[in-house]
């Protein structure tokens, strides 16, 4: 099963996405986990794109292209990937399917996570994962059963993002409407997505997706 989650910051695709790894068993590729690690480790990618992402436009197209490129060679992507935050571009889909297309691979569709603007700066500014395992949680809407320990790894240090505040937001935002949204008519056109109510309780957009997930599993076999 190879899957893009689509929709603006905050709508909920690295939530989804972690438990779509842990029901299907195959990677989550988010393209912003991938440059923060590159941020961290201070290579060069990392810092050509620390002051873009701090101030909440887009990295180049093909410094993100070529590391998704290469992520998806590694053996773990064999059996699929959730592409979670990529493509992020016009450029960047035509890109992914010219790749896969060389690849041999195909996808196997699109979610689009839909949700009103007014809740996502709530979203983003609720936001921290745990800084040992990355498991996400908010302040209100998904807190740990025990409050101060990670539910999966039982660390008790949790960070927040340098990009998680309510001015960056309305960069990302119109970011988002400016160069992502289009993909949304994009991949209609190619019959590959679906759109599913992200304004709902987490469970019930897992739900909602795993309904979608069940007919890709039984149209590639895997
Ligand atoms: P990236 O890391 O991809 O951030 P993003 O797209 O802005 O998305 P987020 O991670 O903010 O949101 P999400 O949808 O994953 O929400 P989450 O599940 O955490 O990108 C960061 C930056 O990297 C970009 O700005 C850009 O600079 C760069 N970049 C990355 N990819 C790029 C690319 N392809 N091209 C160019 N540049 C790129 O949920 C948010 C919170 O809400 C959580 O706390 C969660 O618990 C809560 N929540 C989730 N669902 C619900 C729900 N249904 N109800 C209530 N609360 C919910």
């Amino acid at each position: 099963m190879r899957l893009i989650l689509l929709g603006p910051p905050g709508a909920g695709k690295g939530t989804q996405a972690q438990r779509i790894v842990e029901k299907y068993g195959i990677p989550q590729l988010s393209t912003g986990d991938m440059l923060r690690a590159a941020v961290s480790a201070g290579t060069e990618i990392g810092q050509r794109a620390k002051a873009v992402m701090d101030a909440g436009n887009l990295v180049s197209d093909d410094i993100v292209i070529g590391i998704v490129s290469e992520r998806i060679d590694q053996q773990d992507c064999a059996k699929g990937f959730i592409l979670d935050g990529f493509p992020r571009t016009l450029v960047q889909a035509d890109a992914t399917e010219q790749m896969l297309k060389k690849k041999g691979l195909a996808l196997s569709g699109v979610i689009e996570i839909r949700v009103d603007d007014d809740v996502l700066a709530d979203r983003i500014a609720g936001r921290y994962t745990c800084a040992n395992c990355g498991t996400g949680y908010h302040d209100d809407n998904l807190k740990p059963k025990v409050d101060g320990v990670c539910d999966k790894c039982g660390s008790t240090h949790f960070k927040r993002r340098p990009d998680d505040n309510r001015d960056t937001v309305k960069t990302r935002l119109q970011a988002y409407y400016k160069d992502t949204s289009p993909l949304i008519g994009y991949y209609y056109a190619k019959g590959l997505l679906t759109t599913v109510d992200g304004m709902s309780e987490i469970d019930a957009v897992t739900a909602d997706i795993e309904a979608i997930l069940s007919g890709f599993v039984g149209a590639d076999g895997k």
